[in-house]
């Protein structure tokens, strides 16, 4: 299977070469982005409309980020442009570490020369020189096909100086993590690209005006750069018209678990979850945690809810659990996946997230009262609102979502069945 191929960590070069196909690798549905643009298309589409004219191109799309936060991306890109600084760097974060995510995989993997272009694009339209791709370590197998695009790039004119005849230099680095979730986190990945530890810094001021050696700089996710060619190519308006109302284009989900097809799908923004869990075939499902484990899980009166940034947001991940699965036992791996990436640089992540493992391996053991999920909602409300960054704010997002959601799976295992929560759940989770 492709997962024995990742473990066994195979050259990609040997890998079957059908599975680097977009038909093998993306199932799309309706309208849908065609990633296949030739190397170069777009870029030369880009530097025809001219810096200024390509960034409103980007503005009028409404293009959102897809790293899951859905900030305004030409919004970013002229903040970056305007804020002083000897250099402006272009940053593709391709540290995809959010448990059930995929998808940037897929694009670093069979469509690297678009998220190349749309790193140069992206520099062309912020007057940056240089690009920097972090790259997740555990994808260091792409590490060589990467660098062979690059070389490609250079020697076709589309990277380095001059590039297509224009008065544009532009290069691209690839830097590689270290297996770090909170490298993610843009500030972390910024000081893990100057050779730092990856602790998050104080936002704001925002990466825009002080980022890579304090100089501005957008840190935009591998999905949000390709779909910039895309913009490029056809146009900001053309883009706009995809998808929902606050939400343009499409999105890539990684639809994972308890599915008959899973795999990586491409729907226009405003797709309900009953539809994608239809496309996946995805029989008595219990849950959908989106979003992965910083995400809301949702519960089966909620899949007419759709994937939009006015509805359900997410960066991607699309976990689907059945009936045969205990939510416990997914909200625990949650738990301790959290207290093992808490970079401990903050005491209420660092102590919150071990806090919560314990009180969830002793609930696990049989030991646990109602006493400790009184606890772990001190924790909760604690890390909230005193966390560094956005890794300790969230979480405890999917343990209390699942809670208020799946009651009797934690019922069940505390030693005093008279349950009475002694918190307001509805306030934890508003
Ligand atoms: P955020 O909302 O603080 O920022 C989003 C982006 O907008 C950043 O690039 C930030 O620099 C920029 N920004 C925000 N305000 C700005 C302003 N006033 N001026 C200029 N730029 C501004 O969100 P954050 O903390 O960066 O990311 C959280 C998201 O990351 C969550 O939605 C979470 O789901 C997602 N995430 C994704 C993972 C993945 O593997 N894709 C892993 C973990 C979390
Ligand atoms: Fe590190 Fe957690 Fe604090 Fe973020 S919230 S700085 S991950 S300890």
């Amino acid at each position: 299977t492709m997962a024995e191929l990742i473990r066994s960590e195979t050259p990609v070069a040997e890998w079957p070469a059908d599975w680097f196909r977009i038909e093998d690798n993306i199932r799309r549905r309706d309208v849908l982005l065609n990633y296949d643009l030739a190397p170069g298309a777009a870029l030369a589409a880009g530097l025809a409309r001219g810096a200024t004219e390509f960034l409103d191109e980007v503005k009028r799309s409404g293009l959102r980020g897809r790293g899951g936060a859905g900030f305004l991306t030409g919004r970013k890109w002229q903040s970056c442009r305007i804020a002083p600084g000897a250099e402006h760097y272009v940053v593709c974060n391709a540290d995809e570490g959010e448990p059930g995510t995929f998808k940037d995989r897929v694009l670093l993997t069979s469509y690297a020369d678009m998220v190349f272009e749309g790193m140069t694009l992206a520099g062309f339209a912020i007057g940056a020189k240089q690009g920097l791709l972090y790259l997740r370590g555990e994808y260091r197998y792409l590490l060589d096909p990467l660098e062979a695009a690059l070389t490609r790039r250079r020697s076709a004119g589309l990277l380095g100086t001059n590039i297509q005849g224009k008065d544009f230099d532009f290069d691209i680095d690839i830097r590689l993590g270290a297996g770090a979730y909170i490298c993610g986190e843009e500030s972390a990945l910024i000081e893990s690209l100057e050779g730092k530890p990856g602790k998050p810094r104080i936002r704001p001021p925002f990466p825009v005006t002080h980022g890579y050696l304090n100089q501005p700089t957008i840190v935009n996710n591998v999905e949000t750069l390709a779909a910039a060619c895309l913009i490029a190519k056809h146009g900001g308006t053309w883009f706009a018209a995809i998808g929902s109302a606050s939400s343009a284009g499409t999105k890539l989900l990684s639809v994972s678990g308890d599915v008959a097809r899973p795999g990586i799908y491409e729907y226009p923004f405003g797709i309900s979850i009953t539809e994608v869990l239809a496309d996946a075939g995805a029989l008595n499902t219990l849950a959908v945690q989106i979003s992965g484990a910083a995400g809301n899980c949702l519960a089966d009166n909620e899949f007419g809810r759709r994937i939009a940034y006015e509805d359900v947001p997410t960066a991607g991940s699309f976990m689907v659990f059945n009936h045969g699965r205990d939510m416990f036992d997914v909200v625990s791996n949650f738990v301790h996946f959290f207290a093992h990436e808490s970079c401990g640089f903050c005491t209420p992540c660092r102590v919150g997230t071990a806090v919560n493992r314990r009180l969830i391996d002793k609930i696990a053991a049989g030991h646990g009262s109602p006493y400790d999920i009184d606890e772990m909602f001190k924790m909760h409300r604690l890390m909230q609102g005193t966390s560094h960054c956005g890794l300790g704010n969230s979480a405890t997002t999917a343990l209390f979502d699942i809670l208020y959601k799946f009651k009797p799976t934690f019922e069940r295992r505390l030693q005093s069945l008279d349950f009475e929560p002694r918190f307001d759940l509805d306030y934890a989770l508003s």
